[in-house]
């Protein structure tokens, strides 16, 4: 592992961060080696100093996503996770659902089987040339029937920052709930849902929240539990002694045993991006991500998705060279110079038709975290220089 670890140069965080701050590791370590307990299942001094990991992890969550109620962060095991909770125990035979062409699959595929079993309708709304929504557009499909919009908080394509503020009261004037994506933003952008007119947030624990892979979190705003149902039942370590689900958070909806390894590393992972602060770490991303776009412009044959601006988007820049598949020049980065990248369709097909790249095999997206630095940018643009000029 030393080995490729030493020749690696990680642009790939929109998938998974890597690597993580050191104290996750520790942590990891330390409860796999010393703790080994299960979360809510005993009264054992290690299983209660267990217990006080999981509830400072809650509140670290809640604090970051600026939420007032830690118990309204139920832990998940991925950001789809999260989404296909609130989209299944939401969602009903007759309802409405307005979403946009810039969702992932974790999105789309709840709902193309809500869709086609479920009896609910679902509307997309058109983007822009940059992939933002199209808010009239968006307006005219709102109706009083609507019962449900869900946005992502930005693409992980293009990188665009959705304005999820506007979206959200335009679907509140309707009538509808809001469900938004967050698992590119979560981490990266400073959030405020309880300054938010949304209902349900999900996001992946293991990206920009820098904790293991098999973590996630679903906020659901006060009333969000009385409509929807919990999707896994079971043993909850509480109320035991009845076979009705009970309807305290978060155990309604965190049955089974937790990844209790993987919400320690999540914890610590909190504390560290505390301890760095969300606006630091998003003016080093957007610092990266500006370097990466300027250099990339200069390249001939070079084209970038969405707008120049690094303010308007989080550390994600996907791009094509002229000529060459996208899939081609991820695995001649990889190979020929140990640069780590995405290519494809990024499991979010349909913003391709919207950004022109659907018959191209989608486009070559790199993303920044926390411990890239200006070297690898430096890298990765000159990687891409050299392969646009050998076409
Ligand atoms: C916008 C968006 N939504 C949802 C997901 C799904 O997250 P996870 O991989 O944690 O299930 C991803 C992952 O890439 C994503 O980029």
């Amino acid at each position: 592992m030393t080995g490729l670890t030493q020749s690696r140069t990680y642009l790939d965080n929109a998938a998974t961060s890597w690597p993580k701050p050191e104290a996750v590791y520790a942590a990891v370590d330390r409860y796999q080696r010393e703790s080994g307990a299960a979360v809510g299942r005993g009264a054992t001094r290690v299983a209660t100093e267990l217990s006080a990991t999981v509830g400072r992890c809650r509140e670290r969550a809640a604090r970051l996503l600026g939420a007032e109620s830690a118990e309204r962060v139920v832990f998940t095991f991925n950001g789809t996770d999260g989404l296909n909770l609130a989209l299944n125990g939401l969602l009903q035979p007759g309802d409405r659902v307005v979403t946009t062409l810039a969702e992932h699959n974790s999105v789309l595929r709840p709902l193309w089987a809500q869709r086609e079993f479920g009896g609910v309708e679902v509307d997309y709304g058109p983007l822009n040339a940059d992939g933002i929504i199209d808010l009239n557009a968006l307006r005219d499909r709102l109706t009083s029937e609507t019962t449900l919009v869900v946005i992502t908080h930005a693409s992980n394509v293009t990188g665009m920052i959705q304005p999820i503020a506007d979206v959200g009261e335009m679907a509140h004037e309707a009538g509808a709930l809001v469900l938004v994506d967050a698992a590119q933003t979560a981490g990266h952008l400073p959030i405020d849902i309880e300054s938010l007119p949304i209902d349900l947030l999900a996001c992946s624990g293991h990206k920009g929240l820098l904790g293991p892979l098999g973590t996630g979190l679903l906020y659901l705003c006060p009333g969000m539990e009385e409509l929807v149902f919990p999707m896994r039942l079971g043993g909850t370590g509480s109320q035991s002694e009845t076979d009705e689900q009970p309807a305290t958070m978060p155990d309604r909806y965190e049955s089974g045993n937790h990844n209790a390894p993987g919400i320690v590393g999540l914890d610590a992972a909190l504390g560290w991006i505390e301890e760095q602060g969300v606006a630091s770490l998003r003016e080093h991303e957007q610092g990266l991500t500006s370097q990466l776009m300027e250099g990339l412009r200069k390249i001939n044959g070079v084209t970038i998705y969405g707008s120049a601006s690094p303010e308007e988007r989080v550390g994600v820049v996907s791009f094509n060279i002229d000529g060459i598949a996208p899939q081609e020049v991820a695995t001649i980065l990889d190979q020929n110079f140990g640069i780590e990248v995405r290519a494809g369709f990024h499991c979010a097909p349909r913003i391709h038709e919207s950004l022109g790249t659907m018959g191209l095999g989608g486009t070559v997206r790199k993303s920044v975290g926390p411990f890239n630095t200006t070297e690898h940018i430096e890298a990765a643009i000159g990687a891409v220089r050299e392969i646009a000029d050998a076409m």
